[in-house]
């Protein structure tokens, strides 16, 4: 049986909590991923992690090589992904520090390479459900069962706007993703659960926010990677039970 592999970013450029059996260095077909395929161990369960932009956060979300991060998971008997998005909420009950398992997106990215199709190769997937609702389900599980008293719930469900970034969003562009029906924004989603499907991976994701949207709130570069730093022990537990 293969491996869940979790791939998380901003926050999570390196997995301490690992425990690291063997990293898997080399390329693909596609091209490098951005960092080697560590295998390891989290909370006792067998798991997989890349880090989505590098360790060192050296690949912008519309530089990342996605195609080989997928490929590099499968080669390495990925069974599943587990992500991490850190988002802006749009939805105004989503304060920063809430987690959200979406269960839908939509794709605002451009110029990213989001097929594995080749000429004579053309692959179309069904994303009437982008998310795996076993694993969402398990996430969910998860959040709740490790819910503190003074922290907020795991939503239920959402929609998450993929942007090209890497600058965030003008008001009225916002304005767009919530008239859109998105209910959070992030930079990272596609075309990565897309190559996922294409790969037959089931995929599902928790996502962090960190900011109110644009236009929705104050936007401190600042105050977002301290609800990421805070948020981040609180994720993995979620991730640790989650993979068992
Ligand atoms: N927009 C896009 N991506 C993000 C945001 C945001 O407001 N916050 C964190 N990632």
């Amino acid at each position: 049986m293969g491996r869940m592999a979790i791939v998380a970013g901003t926050g999570f450029d390196q997995l301490d909590e690992l425990i690291l059996e063997e990293e898997l260095t080399g390329s693909t077909v596609w091209g490098t991923p951005a960092a080697p395929v560590q295998r390891g161990r989290l909370g006792g369960a067998p798991v997989l992690f890349l880090s989505r932009h590098g360790h060192q956060h050296q690949f912008a979300p519309h530089a990342v090589n996605y195609r080989a991060n997928l490929q590099a998971l499968k080669d390495a008997g990925a069974s599943g992904i587990l992500a991490v998005y850190t988002v802006g909420g749009i939805d105004a009950g989503l304060v920063p520090g809430s987690l959200v398992v979406p269960h839908d997106l939509v794709d605002y990215t451009w110029g990213r390479e989001s097929s594995f199709s080749t000429e004579g190769n053309v692959i179309h997937v069904d994303m009437t459900e982008p998310f795996d609702a076993g694993l969402r389900r398990r996430l969910l599980a998860a959040g709740r069962e490790l819910a503190g008293a003074d922290e907020p719930p795991v939503v239920d469900g959402g929609v998450y706007a993929c942007t090209q970034g890497p600058r965030l969003e003008s008001p009225a562009e916002v304005d767009r993703l919530e008239r859109d029906g998105c209910t959070v924004v992030g930079m990272t989603g596609m075309p990565e659960a897309a190559l996922a499907r294409e790969l037959d991976l089931p995929i599902a994701a928790v996502a962090l926010v960190v900011n109110p949207a644009a236009g929705r709130g104050g936007i401190s570069l600042d105050a977002m990677a301290k609800v990421a730093a805070a948020g981040r022990e609180r994720i993995i537990r979620i991730l640790a039970a989650a993979v068992h």
